[in-house]
């Protein structure tokens, strides 16, 4: 990797001028005060929020010493809050009743709808009902496989209300990795939508989630309910896909009667419309107090061994921590428009489509869509229609966008926009300069964001009218986040250098267990280095004191900013019984980022033909979903290993970009492999 841009880019001053925190110096002081009396300074800020009961015991409590016992972090012991009230009946009260929460913004450009904050919470109220009514109780699992549409953002709240635990599944998983997530969690309610358009794609959700069904009740887990929202019905279909298949996926053909009307399988006794049960329910539902330290939601992430971990985040301490991640990093004030592209499958969805956001009573875009569809301007249309002024996307993404040039942004009056932000993958310098001068016109400041579905929010970020800013640098840590960065040996290394990124201590919005497996979050986060929680990236710190990510240092990948384990991919692989053996490494991709490289070594008697390249890459979108469809597949007659039988990645990356630069291989049980592994690269484009 690159050591970036060291140009240097100072706040815009226009954000500078009515910032949260306007200079270096007020940063400083505010993380000093952060490390130095956290109780004084997430006790101020906790103070904004409504506490039913207010801390009796410690403010904070936490151990990351393994060698001295259980990991635990536990923050405002005593306290009693609810988030959802926090969303949304504090700002009713406060009479923001009719103020405009979501402006959604609908796959096609013909739907769009308004909804405010008192909606909101009638809505939330009579979804709460319902759940209560079905049984559903405190520290149940509900699990939520949903289209980017306002009944999600609903639906996350009202499972909140009641004290239960949302686990949601991005909308882009297969019926399998739905099945897995819900088995793991025991849910007992299922939320969904019969379908939904991404571009000119037909995703039928409640097809896909019947077969996710089908698998839980076979292991008899028992689910209660099914509640899905009739979308189909209020929504345009893409005048591209009225015939034919898009992508292998159902046409409207199938899917669609003779009067246009989307069909949906029903099993009755377990599938509920949600129009239908929302009717005549109360709008009136008193939230459930609870303790700082329940459990608010889980959310998978990939773990190095292949089995996704379910990150559980807890009330009080997620609350501060993404309200106050929202207010300083975009520095939200109450006229600006807010719109962040990530879905809220994924954490950043969480974080900063619904809590951040709702939780400083904030105004924002909620999009259903893709940058691309109908056309290439679609995210600078919808800035310019709603005069957005934060704006919060992936490199992915960006990557995408600036291959079309400057013509489609340029094309829209987009002046309204004074921050942008990044996250997911480390932004290279290029991405940045296009974000920075094409969009942002030169006037504005850029927040490249580094967290984790771990971290809960931001932990190390620019501040956009404080922080001079470096392209590629995501800057330094946010208030109470204590960076250090270690050598192999765990020795810190101070001043310039690079090492593992850990942090010394918790801030509040930090994980505080994996789902069912506390042991699982203490070896993978905590056993490499006693005394830190390790995030399994490596990062630089410049002279100045930036800090600059790159990349991770495990056995994960990053796809276009979906984080992926070598190890999940690879099971998928095996599971085809033409192959014996797999290893799958990242390989640099000029839009993704990062994109699959697959070795497979074949089981006696097959060929590596184009058939078993297309069932294998089937394989993969079945097994985990389509956005982790491998780019690149080769035969491997063997796999470069050690005399231990441990696979040499390093190697593996190498042969994938046609390196032969790969140093010291003299520990491989057999290095003729490498040439022999050469030979077999399939030609440049081709899988
Ligand atoms: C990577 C997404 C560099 C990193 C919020 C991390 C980044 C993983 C950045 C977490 C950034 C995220 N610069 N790398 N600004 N943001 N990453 O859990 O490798 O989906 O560990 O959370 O994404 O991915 P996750």
């Amino acid at each position: 990797m690159s050591h970036g841009n060291e140009q240097i880019f100072n706040p815009a001053e226009r954000v500078a001028k009515i910032s949260h925190c306007s200079s270096m110096e007020q940063y400083k002081q505010m993380y000093d005060k952060s490390l130095k009396d956290p109780e004084a300074f997430w006790g101020d800020i906790a103070k904004n929020f409504h506490f039913e009961q207010n801390v009796t015991g410690k403010f904070m409590d936490y151990n990351f010493d393994i060698s001295k016992g259980k990991i635990f972090i536990r923050w405002m012991e005593g306290a009693k809050t609810n988030i959802c009230y926090n969303c949304l009946d504090r700002h009713v009260l406060a009479g923001k009743g009719d103020q405009v929460a979501f402006y959604w913004e609908g796959n096609d450009p013909a739907d769009a709808e308004v909804v405010t904050y008192g909606e909101l919470l009638k809505e939330v109220c009579r979804v709460a009902n319902v759940l209560k009514a079905k049984g559903v109780a405190k520290g149940d699992r509900v699990a939520i496989y949903m289209p980017m549409i306002k009944e999600l953002v609903v639906a996350m709240l009202a499972v909140a209300r009641i004290g239960a635990v949302h686990s949601i599944v991005f909308g882009g998983y297969s019926a399998d990795s739905l099945a897995d997530r819900m088995l793991d969690a025991q849910a007992s309610v299922l939320i969904t939508a019969d379908a939904v358009w991404r571009g000119a794609k037909l995703i039928a959700l409640k097809e896909i989630a019947d077969d996710a069904l089908k698998v839980c009740q076979a292991k008899n887990v028992k689910v209660k309910m099914s509640l899905v929202v009739q979308h189909m019905k209020n929504v345009t279909a893409p005048q591209a896909s009225s015939n034919g298949t898009a992508n292998g996926n159902p046409s409207k053909k199938t899917h669609f009667d003779d009067k246009g009307n989307f069909k949906v399988g029903w099993n009755s006794g377990l599938d509920v419309w949600w129009h239908e049960a929302v009717k005549d329910v109360s709008s009136d539902c008193p939230p459930e107090w609870m303790d700082t330290e329940d459990p608010l939601f889980m959310l998978y992430t990939s773990g190095s061994t292949g089995k996704p971990k379910g990150v559980l985040h807890t009330v009080g301490g997620y609350m501060l921590y993404a309200a106050t991640t929202f207010k300083y990093t975009f520095d939200y004030h109450p006229d600006d428009v807010y719109f962040c592209t990530a879905d809220i499958g994924w954490i950043t969805g969480h974080t900063y489509v619904t809590y951040g956001p709702m939780l400083n009573n904030a105004t924002s875009v909620l999009f259903e869509g893709v940058p691309t569809y109908p056309h290439i301007g679609r995210f600078w249309e919808i800035i310019k229609k709603y005069k957005v002024s934060k704006f919060y996307t992936a490199p992915t993404a960006i990557r995408a966008l600036m291959k079309f040039g400057d013509e489609p942004v340029k094309k829209y009056d987009i002046s309204s926009l004074s921050v942008l932000g990044s996250v997911g993958e480390p932004i290279n310098p290029e991405a940045w300069m296009w974000y920075y001068q094409i969009v942002g016109d030169s006037n504005v400041s850029i927040a490249d964001t580094f967290w984790q579905t771990e971290t809960g929010g931001h932990v190390i970020t620019p501040l956009p009218g404080a922080t001079p800013t470096k392209p590629g640098s995501a800057c330094f840590p946010f208030f109470g986040v204590e960076v250090a960065l270690l050598d192999d040996e765990g020795k810190e290394v101070k001043g310039e250098g690079e090492g593992y990124l850990v942090f010394r201590r918790p801030w509040p919005g930090i994980m505080r267990t994996v789902y069912g497996n506390h042991e699982r979050f203490e070896t993978t986060y905590f056993k490499k280095f006693p005394g830190f929680y390790c995030t399994g990236d490596g990062a630089r710190r410049d002279k100045d004191g930036y800090i600059w990510v790159t990349g991770r240092i495990d056995d994960m990948l990053n796809v276009s900013g979906h984080l992926l384990s070598t190890a999940q991919v690879e099971s998928a692989l095996v599971e085809h019984p033409a192959v014996a053996e797999s290893a799958v490494v990242a390989r640099p991709h000029a839009v993704k980022g990062e994109c699959l490289y697959c070795y497979v070594t074949l089981a006696e008697g097959n060929d590596f033909t184009e058939k078993l390249i297309v069932e294998l890459r089937n394989k993969v979108r079945t097994k985990i979903g389509a956005f982790a469809t491998p780019d690149y597949m080769q035969l491997a007659p063997g796999l470069p290993k050690t005399r231990s039988g441990k696979i040499m990645r390093r190697v593996l990356r190498k042969v994938a970009v046609g390196d032969r630069d790969f140093g010291d291989i003299s520990t491989l049980a057999d290095p003729s492999i490498v040439e022999v592994l050469f030979q077999h690269r399939p030609k440049e484009g081709k899988v």
